[in-house]
């Protein structure tokens, strides 16, 4: 049986997902690929009440542990009940963030140790990795203007400029320590440069 490829989408805020992401999508009806689009935290409606939960901005008293429990929680969920029945039908999964997240956030942002991220990881995905991650960098200081400029902020979004500069340099590490599955595109470039390199990546996987 052919399993479908599982693309993951990266990226501090501000940094372009949602563009971009259309246009992979768009990429991949034309190619005639049957694939889902889903995100993380959330994906499953079990898992997307846990993404309230985490993104409340009145659960000020959330502890860290429990944030990185509560979004492995929700991947466990997101992966039995959605991303694993639909790569072993041969479907390609895009998800708006996966594990590489919890490394950057919940490990460079908030501090936790890498090694308890790892375990999880592997108890709650066993083998399974992304295929490819594409990461969409820029700047924290654009990144942050363009989430002001959106208005509304989440959780998250309200941390300290040195938060997101420790999830920024902890995606840049991820990627330098898995090249072979990164695939890094700067969004300070203009749109037509960005889906090009967008467009090449996806070349380059619908061909593997
Ligand atoms: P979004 O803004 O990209 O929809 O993601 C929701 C927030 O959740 C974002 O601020 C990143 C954060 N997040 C983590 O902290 N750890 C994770 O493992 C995931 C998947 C997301």
């Amino acid at each position: 049986m052919v399993k479908g490829k599982f693309i993951t989408i990266e990226g501090s805020e501000g940094a372009g997902k949602s563009t971009n992401l259309l246009f992979v999508q768009a990429y991949l009806t034309a190619k005639n690929i049957e694939f889902i689009s889903t995100r993380e935290p959330g994906g499953t409606p079990i898992a997307e009440k846990m993404r309230d939960l985490l993104l409340d901005k009145d659960n000020t008293a959330l502890c860290d542990d429990a944030e990185l429990l509560l979004m492995f929680a929700a991947r466990a969920q997101h992966l039995n009940e959605l991303i694993i029945p639909a790569l072993e039908a041969g479907k390609w999964v895009i998800s708006d963030r996966f594990t590489d997240a919890s490394y950057a956030y919940q490990g460079g942002g908030r501090g936790l140790s890498w090694e308890k991220i790892a375990q999880l990881e592997q108890w709650v995905q066993g083998d399974l990795r992304p295929d490819a991650t594409i990461l969409l960098d820029i700047p924290v200081d654009l990144g942050m203007e363009r989430v002001r400029a959106r208005g509304e902020t989440d959780r998250f979004e309200q941390e300290q400029l040195s938060f997101f500069n420790r999830i920024r340099d902890a995606y840049l590490k991820l990627a330098k320590e898995n090249p072979e599955r990164f695939h890094i595109i700067d969004t300070r470039h203009s749109i037509t440069e960005v889906q090009e390199q967008l467009t090449l990546v996806m070349n380059n996987l619908t061909t593997q």
